[in-house]
């Protein structure tokens, strides 16, 4: 039987109280049509199409025109605005649409604001709610305009609720109007502050009880391009100071293009502090470090270029902490916050990769440290957990002493699973790690039909078993992202899910708010029995190419002297699956004649195992050399050895698991075109040895990737005098294992359990069934510290054992 023995007395690592936190990004509608709940879109006309979001609103009996001016604006920094001339008998104008609809609640107060400037006559403004099915909400009439700028304010009260609203706003008489930062915002708002934020969605941070939270992302940090950057100076002060921004998730996806997706700065730098305040957690702000996004253009401010930007970091250390009486303490306290937001780290990059980051994390640390010697800098590590550009990063990021590493992961659920264990040999003295990003993904990454499963909250929580078991390297950690608009998103999945009135949390979300409500203060060892799910070495074989065209034949898979495969390719290829019209037999060869994109066949058994594939290939044209399979047990799961890898500089022997890579090892290599290669991999239990043209060139032992049938972890709660206990069953079928709690005297007779689990790997939570996978609570008498307790499947479970 399973056993599973917390060391009571032998505590291990203090946890961070800042462990468990949240990840935000302005991503999926997150901020402008999320978080930052203003109702009215391109408020201030200053959307590259003027009147984006606007339509206009001209009946028969009506005549005008609206034109868009820069003349005398309210403010030079939004000098658009909207000119409108009414000459008919019916009023005239226009509707905004909201972010995909203005959802408003029946009897609820909004406040209508506007600047509005008169130019001839003297026309009133009719302001109109609207239905979705055209029945008007409230109106209100706004009128005395003279010619100077004013704002104008009233409240409407709709009749009824409906997410899908619009807001009309007419001129009624003859006559014209200048209009600029039209608004409409709920009086409701988190602690009810005017402009404030969105409420529901911010309980549902709070909920979590978060440790932390980053902000401003994520990509967006970096911008596209430098220009597009996010830059921290511009989204405080005044609303309609705050200059508009294209937001990079708007063009990012050709698959999701959210052509009116941009950043108003709403919710800018003072607000994301005073949120931190809020729900308690500590903000960890993360500013650009002179890089644009790898993924985009990489642009590159030359390093003789980077005070303004390490200015900026300074400069933002002395805004959060600052005395009332310094340039940026002062600016705070005169946004209402005299007290200083007492931050205590910063991150200096987003997702950087490469010598270039290194070399600008140097110079930001140089002047930071010294002047700040308390702020911890947190680094990044590249966009994947285990590549060459992160095996690259590492060790120079340990040279420079970085404080914290920031380390991301997107995979299939596999990979998290098989990872529980990836702390457990970090290096006790180096730099600490932030798990900064990570979510499972049911299906790829960026794919739109991942789903926010059971399976993958589950692989997270697995994994968050070795994030707190390592808790004295592992110092923080994050999903990411946050928030998705469920009719505005680019990315999936996400935390959490809502639309203009609604909002749910996905079991993703209720693993993080398990962990962070009972993250404990100091971790206590785990003994396991009985749960290793031992997988051989074995699996199929595979081909492929990237960036080049490739020719293989004469594939031969032996045991002994037994053959597994023979491809000699004289009556085609039915044995390989996995092809595409780029691949064909031609003259006894597998040809696969683009020197563009990545192809892959495999064929095969995936319970293979001690084999020695032999195999002819030669390079037809191209940037790199060949890809040689082995150990295939799936298509994101086999074992790569990339001969002329990297632009054709090596040869890479990789591990590929749940999408990401591994590297193994590398050594010098070219491969040529236009001959034969004698390649020839043999299998002898976890150990390869790689050959080509008869010579070694690499051998390494791959394990296969470990899974349990239980994962499990336990912390000490010192207030609480309890003992945290939480178990992940990831499998089919409810297991029972003997609990044992060594070096205590006795438990309290009840204990509390939660358990997460639904109906299947599969399952999720909806607007309709928003806690279908949600944590239910029990209590029970163990009666003592030694008693069975049964997991259901697909579960995970958190017991709280108060201890004598
Ligand atoms: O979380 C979505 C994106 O994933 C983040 O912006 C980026 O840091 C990562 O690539």
């Amino acid at each position: 039987m399973t056993t599973i023995t917390v060391k009571a007395d032998k505590p291990g690592a203090r946890i961070n109280p800042a462990m468990w936190g949240i990840f935000f990004e302005d991503i999926n509608f997150g901020a402008d049509g999320g978080l930052y709940p203003e109702l009215i879109k391109n408020r201030t006309f200053e959307f590259p199409e003027p009147l984006m979001g606007w339509t206009k609103i001209c009946p028969s009996l009506a005549r005008g025109e609206i034109s868009i001016r820069e003349d005398d604006p309210f403010d030079p920094a939004n000098p658009r605005h909207v000119r409108m001339l009414s000459e008919g008998t019916a009023p005239f104008g226009f509707s905004n649409e909201g972010f995909r609809g203005i959802g408003v609640r029946e009897g609820e107060a909004y406040h209508l604001s506007a600047l509005v400037r008169g130019v001839a006559g003297s026309p009133v403004l009719l302001g109109q709610l609207y239905g979705a099915d055209g029945s008007v909400l409230d109106s209100v009439t706004l009128g005395g305009f003279s010619s100077k700028w004013k704002k104008f304010t009233a409240r409407l009260r709709p009749n009824a609720t409906d997410a899908k609203a619009r807001l009309a706003l007419l001129v009624e008489g003859k006559g014209a109007l200048d209009l600029d930062h039209v608004s409409l915002f709920p009086e409701k708002t988190w602690q009810n502050r005017p402009g404030g934020l969105r409420a529901d969605l911010v309980q549902m941070l709070a909920d979590l009880k978060p440790g932390f939270l980053r902000f401003p992302g994520g990509c967006i940090v970096e911008g596209s391009v430098l220009e597009r950057r996010y830059q921290w100076k511009k989204t405080i002060g005044p609303i309609e100071d705050r200059r508009l921004l294209v937001n990079r998730w708007n063009y990012e996806f050709l698959h999701r293009p959210t052509p009116d997706y941009f950043q108003s700065f709403g919710l800018g730098f003072f607000e994301f502090f005073q949120l931190c305040e809020d729900i308690g957690a500590e903000p960890l702000p993360i500013l650009n470090c002179g890089m644009a996004c790898q993924f985009n253009s990489g642009e590159l401010v030359p390093l003789d270029q980077l005070d303004p930007f390490i200015q900026d970091a300074l400069d933002l250390i002395e805004f959060a902490n600052g005395p009332a009486t310094n340039l940026w303490g002062a600016k705070r306290a005169a946004l209402g916050h005299p007290e200083p937001f007492h931050i205590k780290m910063l991150g200096v990059g987003n997702e950087q990769w490469g010598e270039q980051y290194l070399e600008r994390y140097a110079r930001f640390a140089k002047v930071l440290k010294e002047k700040y010697p308390e702020i911890a800098l947190v680094s990044a590590a590249g966009p994947s957990p285990a590549d060459e550009r992160f095996h690259f990063l590492w060790p120079r990021l340990r040279e420079l002493r970085t404080d914290i590493v920031d380390e991301h992961c997107y995979a299939n659920p596999v990979w998290f699973f098989a990872n529980a264990h990836r702390y457990d040999d970090y290096d006790r003295n180096g730099p600490k790690v932030f798990m900064g990003e990570f979510a499972a993904q049911s299906v790829a990454l960026v794919s739109p039909k991942n789903r926010n499963n059971l399976e993958c909250a589950l692989a997270e929580a697995a994994y968050m078993t070795g994030l707190e078991r390592n808790a004295d390297v592992v110092r923080m950690a994050s999903y990411a992202p946050l928030f998705a608009h469920v009719d505005a998103w680019q990315w999936t999945p996400n935390l959490i899910w809502c639309d203009n009135l609604r909002v749910y949390g996905t079991p993703s979300y209720y693993v993080q708010q398990l962990f962070s409500r009972n993250r404990g203060d100091v971790v206590l060892p785990v003994e396991l029995t009985e749960v290793e799910l031992h997988a051989a070495p074995s699996g199929g074989v595979g081909l492929g190419t990237f960036q080049t065209a490739v020719e293989f034949k004469d594939v031969h898979v032996t045991r002994g002297d037994k053959t597994l495969l023979r491809s000699d390719f004289a009556n085609g290829a039915s044995e390989w699956s996995g092809a595409d019209r780029r691949w064909a037999v031609r003259d006894g060869a597998y040809q696969q004649t683009e020197p563009t994109g990545l192809a892959r066949v495999f064929a095969g058994d995936t319970s293979w195992s001690d084999y020695t594939l032999s195999l002819k290939a030669r390079k037809l044209a191209g940037a790199e050399g060949f890809w040689v399979i082995v150990r295939q047990m799936g298509p994101e799961n086999y074992i790569l050895w990339n001969l002329g890898g990297r632009n054709n500089q090596c040869h890479i022997l990789q591990f590929r698991l749940g999408q990401q890579d591994q590297l193994v090892s590398q050594a010098p290599g070219t491969i040529a075109a236009g001959r034969w290669y004698d390649v020839k991999v043999e299998l002898k239990g976890a150990k390869l040895n790689c050959y080509l043209d008869g010579k070694l060139v690499q051998s390494a032992e791959v394990l296969p990737p470990r899974v349990q049938a239980l994962y499990a972890s336990a912390v000490r709660d010192e207030t609480a005098g309890e003992l945290i206990l939480k178990v992940v069953n990831p499998g089919d079928a409810p297991r029972v294992a003997g609990i044992q709690i060594s070096g205590v005297a006795s438990v309290a007779s009840e204990i509390l359990a939660s358990e997460l689990t639904g109906a299947g790997l599969d399952a999720g939570n909806s607007f309709e069934h928003p806690l279908a996978v949600a944590p239910v609570e029990s209590k029970f008498n163990a009666g003592g510290p030694q008693f069975n307790y049964r997991f259901p499947q697909h579960s995970l479970t958190v017991l709280r054992i108060k201890t004598r």
